[in-house]
C-alpha cells in the first residue's frame, strides 16, 4: 500500500518538475504590497480588476500560472504537506510544529462528531435536494452544535421552549385577529453577539473555523450516503481527514494511494484568491453576520456551473461526447454555438492552471485500468489538445482545476453529485481563513451599481393601466 502512495508522490514530483521548467521556480510578484486606500483600478464587468481588500492568506499570479498559500508554493505543499497542515497554515499563517499539528488533528477528529447536526439534517428530504443546497442547510444546522456562543445560549432557561422532534414542529403563527402568538420561544432566541465577541474572540473564531472544516466533510458524506439509500457512516477517529472523508462516503477504508490522492486534491482546492465563493463569504461576514451563515453563502456561490459546479458538468460533458474520436465534431458544434467548454478558462489564469498540472497526471494514473474511466480520460485528453490548439494562444484558454478533478474523484469512488460538495470540503478552509483575516480589520462590502433606468415616471392607478 505504501508503495502505491509512493507512485503518486513520483507522479506529483514529475508534474512539479515540469511546472518549474515551464513557469520557473520563483514567483513573479504582480498586484502585491500594501494598498493605499482609496485605490485606483480599472474595473470590468463582474468586478474584473477591482481590488476588494488586502490579504496575506494566498496569492495567485494568473499570467505565470502560480499559486501559493501564505507564501508557500502550492506545488511544494502538494509534495510535502497534508490537508490538516495546510488548514493550520492557512488559518494561522505559519506551519505548525509537531505538537501543533497533532493538536490540530485531534481537534478536527473531535469536531467530526456531529450527531445532532446529522439528526436535524435527516429531518429534511435530503435525498431529493440538490447536494449543495443540503450541504448549505447542514452547515447552518452545524451552528446548533456546541460552539462557544451556543454554549452560552444553552445555559439559559429553555424550559418554556417548544420541543422539536421527529413528530412535531414548532409553530409561531399568530392566531387570527390576535396581535401576538400564543406560543412563544421564551429564552431560546440567541442574544445578538456583541461585535467584540464576533471580531475579537480570535480563539473562538479559530474554534468555529475548525468546527466547520471538520464538519463540512461529515455532512457532505452523509448527504451522499442518504442519496444512495444508505445509512450515514460514523467517522473513524483513527483515520486522517482525507481518508475519513473517503471512508464515510464509500464505507471502505481507502488504500494509502487513495488517501494520498484525496489529500492532494483537498490541498489544491483549499484556497484561491478572491474567487466568487470567497467573495460571497466575505460579503456576508462583513455585515458581522456569523461565520456559519457566511460559509453557507460561499457554498451557494460555489454551486454554480461557472464556479465549483463545473467539475460535475465536465463529467456530464465527457459522457455526452462518447469518445475521443467524437471530440473534433463535437468541438466544432460547441464553437459554432458559442458555447463554453466546461473546465476551461479562468478569470485570473491566462496560462495553465497549476492545480490542473497535478490533477491531470493523477487522473491519467487512476484511469489506466478501468475501461469507462479510460474512455473519459482519453476524451478529456483530446479535448485539451483541440481547445488549446484552437483558442489556447489566442484567448489564453487552458484547462482549469475542474477539468480533471471530477475524473479523479470518480476514480476514488466519489459519486457525481458529491463532486461540488467535495470542492467545498476543501475550500471551507480558505473561506474561514479569509473571514478571520477580514474581520480583523472589517469594513462592510458595499459597492455601487450605475443606474441605467428611467426617471420621473408618473404613477398610474391599476385600473388605468393598459
Ligand atoms: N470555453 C470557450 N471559450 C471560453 C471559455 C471556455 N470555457 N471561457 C472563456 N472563454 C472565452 C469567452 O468566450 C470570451 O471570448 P470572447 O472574448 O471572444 O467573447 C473570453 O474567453 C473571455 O471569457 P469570459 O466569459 O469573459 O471570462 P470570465 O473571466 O468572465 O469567465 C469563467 C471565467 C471561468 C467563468 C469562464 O472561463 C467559464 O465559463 N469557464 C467554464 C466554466 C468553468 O470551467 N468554471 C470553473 C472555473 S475554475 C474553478 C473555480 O474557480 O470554480
Amino acid at each position: 500500500m505504501q508503495k502505491n502512495a509512493q507512485r503518486v508522490n513520483e507522479i506529483i514530483a514529475k508534474a512539479v518538475e515540469k511546472a518549474h521548467r515551464e513557469i520557473g521556480q520563483s514567483v513573479e510578484p504582480a498586484l502585491t504590497g500594501r494598498v493605499r486606500w482609496p485605490v485606483e483600478s480599472v474595473i470590468g464587468p463582474g468586478l474584473e480588476g477591482a481590488i476588494a481588500c488586502e490579504s496575506k492568506v494566498g496569492y495567485v499570479n494568473g499570467a505565470q500560472g502560480y499559486l501559493s498559500y501564505r507564501g508557500y508554493d502550492v506545488l511544494d505543499l502538494c509534495m510535502r504537506s497534508s490537508f490538516e497542515e495546510v488548514s493550520y497554515l492557512l488559518l494561522r499563517g505559519r506551519l505548525p510544529t509537531g505538537r501543533q499539528i497533532e493538536r490540530m488533528r485531534q481537534k478536527l477528529t473531535s469536531y467530526r462528531h456531529i450527531p445532532r447536526t446529522l439528526r436535524l439534517l435527516m429531518g429534511f428530504p435530503v435525498e431529493k435536494m440538490n447536494t449543495m443546497a443540503a450541504l448549505r442547510l447542514g452547515t447552518n444546522l452545524l451552528q446548533q452544535e456546541c460552539t462557544r456562543v451556543n454554549r452560552e445560549i444553552a445555559k439559559r432557561d429553555t424550559s418554556t421552549a417548544i420541543g422539536v422532534d421527529e413528530d412535531s414542529f414548532a409553530m409561531e403563527v399568530p392566531p387570527e385577529g390576535s396581535k401576538r402568538a400564543v406560543y412563544e420561544f421564551k429564552g431560546v432566541l440567541p442574544a445578538r453577539p456583541t461585535k467584540a465577541e464576533k471580531v475579537c474572540a480570535e480563539a473562538a473564531g479559530i474554534e468555529s473555523c475548525c468546527h466547520l472544516i471538520a464538519g463540512v466533510p461529515v455532512i457532505s458524506a452523509a448527504i451522499g450516503r442518504v442519496r444512495q439509500g444508505l445509512m450515514p457512516i460514523e467517522p473513524d477517529p483513527d483515520l486522517g481527514h482525507a481518508a475519513n472523508y473517503l471512508y464515510m462516503i464509500t464505507g471502505r477504508k481507502p488504500t494509502a494511494e487513495q488517501e494520498r490522492i484525496m489529500d492532494v486534491a483537498l490541498i489544491l482546492h483549499a484556497d484561491h484568491g478572491m474567487n466568487a465563493s470567497t467573495f460571497a463569504t466575505l460579503v456576508v461576514a462583513s455585515t458581522l453576520s456569523d461565520i456559519y451563515l457566511s460559509i453557507g453563502a460561499g457554498i451557494a456561490a460555489l454551486n454554480g456551473p461557472l464556479h465549483g459546479g463545473a467539475n460535475e458538468q465536465v463529467i456530464r460533458m465527457l459522457e455526452r461526447i462518447g469518445g475521443p474520436r467524437d471530440v473534433g465534431k463535437w468541438y466544432r458544434r460547441q464553437r459554432a454555438a458559442k458555447r463554453k467548454i466546461m473546465g476551461f478558462g479562468h478569470r485570473v489564469y491566462k496560462s495553465y492552471d497549476p492545480r490542473a498540472r497535478i490533477l491531470g497526471p493523477i487522473a491519467h494514473h487512476l484511469g489506466r485500468g478501468r475501461s469507462k474511466a479510460r474512455t473519459l480520460l482519453a476524451t478529456a485528453r483530446e479535448i485539451e489538445k483541440v481547445v488549446i490548439a484552437d483558442i489556447g494562444k489566442e484567448k489564453k484558454i487552458y484547462p482549469n482545476v475542474d477539468f480533471y478533478s471530477g475524473l479523479v474523484y470518480a476514480s476514488l469512488g466519489v459519486p457525481l453529485d458529491l463532486f461540488t460538495p467535495t470542492f467545498a470540503v476543501a475550500r471551507v478552509t480558505g473561506w474561514t481563513s479569509r473571514v478571520l483575516e477580514y474581520l480583523g480589520n472589517n469594513r462592510i462590502f458595499r459597492p455601487r451599481a450605475v443606474y441605467t433606468g428611467k426617471f420621473n415616471r408618473q404613477y398610474v392607478p391599476v385600473e388605468k393601466r393598459g
